[in-house]
């Protein structure tokens, strides 16, 4: 399994701050931002583009983890891509060909990830294991954060890290959701292998201990 990574999500952050905010992630130690974009259509929430993220990324050494939860990704790649992604996930329910738009993430020189919501199978991702870089296994359902674990992931998060290793790849699988010190065990012990915290760790009085005891 490839190595543990943390990615905060700024979503429950001080988003009147958000620049602090992202540079608190990397004093922290902690690999990712993670930004939570949402657009009113894939789900009611709507949270921040592509020119807010360019704007904080002055302030943070930490890479940037893009988890699109729109319902049309294809036109925002290019977007994200110039904002400064290090990864760009977007949702295989969208409205979209994932063999086109990993193509494209990569044509711009950033890595793809593939995600799935809390109620679609595990096999609807099986296609796109060679080709993504990262698997995300939503545990939460997406929208908001601070919301509780669903405990029934574990088993898609299985079958998938199963299907990587039938296929001899080495994939990332990323979780997002209701993650803290006691779900990052069951998520690790289940194959993943990138944890998102964000009410964890931004609740937290150290964030550099909480995301020391998720690893
Ligand atoms: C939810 C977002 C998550 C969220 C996680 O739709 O995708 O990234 O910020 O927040 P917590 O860790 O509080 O569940
Ligand atoms: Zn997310």
């Amino acid at each position: 399994m490839p190595s543990i990574k943390i990615s905060a999500s700024v979503l429950n952050s001080n988003l009147a701050e958000l620049g602090k905010e992202a540079a608190k992630i990397a004093e922290n130690g902690v690999e990712y931002v993670h930004y939570d974009v949402m657009d009113g259509e894939f789900v009611e929430n709507i949270t921040y583009g592509s020119s807010i993220q360019k704007s904080i990324l002055p302030y943070t050494t930490a890479k940037m983890d893009t988890h699109l939860m729109v319902m049309h990704p294809q036109r925002q790649i290019k977007l994200f891509a110039d904002a400064g992604s290090d990864i760009i996930t977007f949702h295989v329910e969208s409205d979209c060909n994932p063999d086109e738009i990993i193509d494209e993430i990569h044509a711009l020189g950033v890595k793809a990830g593939v995600a799935v919501k809390p109620n679609t199978p595990a096999e609807a991702v099986f296609p796109y294991i060679e080709k993504a870089d990262m698997i995300l296994v939503m545990t939460v359902e997406p929208g908001y954060g601070g919301q509780g674990f669903i405990p029934e992931m574990t088993d898609k998060i299985r079958l998938i890290r199963a299907e990587a290793d039938r296929l001899g790849k080495d994939i990332d699988i990323q979780v997002d959701g209701g993650i803290n010190t006691e779900t990052a065990k069951l998520v690790k012990e289940a194959g993943a292998n990138v944890l998102v915290a964000g009410t964890f760790l931004f609740k937290a009085e150290n964030m550099k201990t909480a995301a020391d005891s998720m690893r």
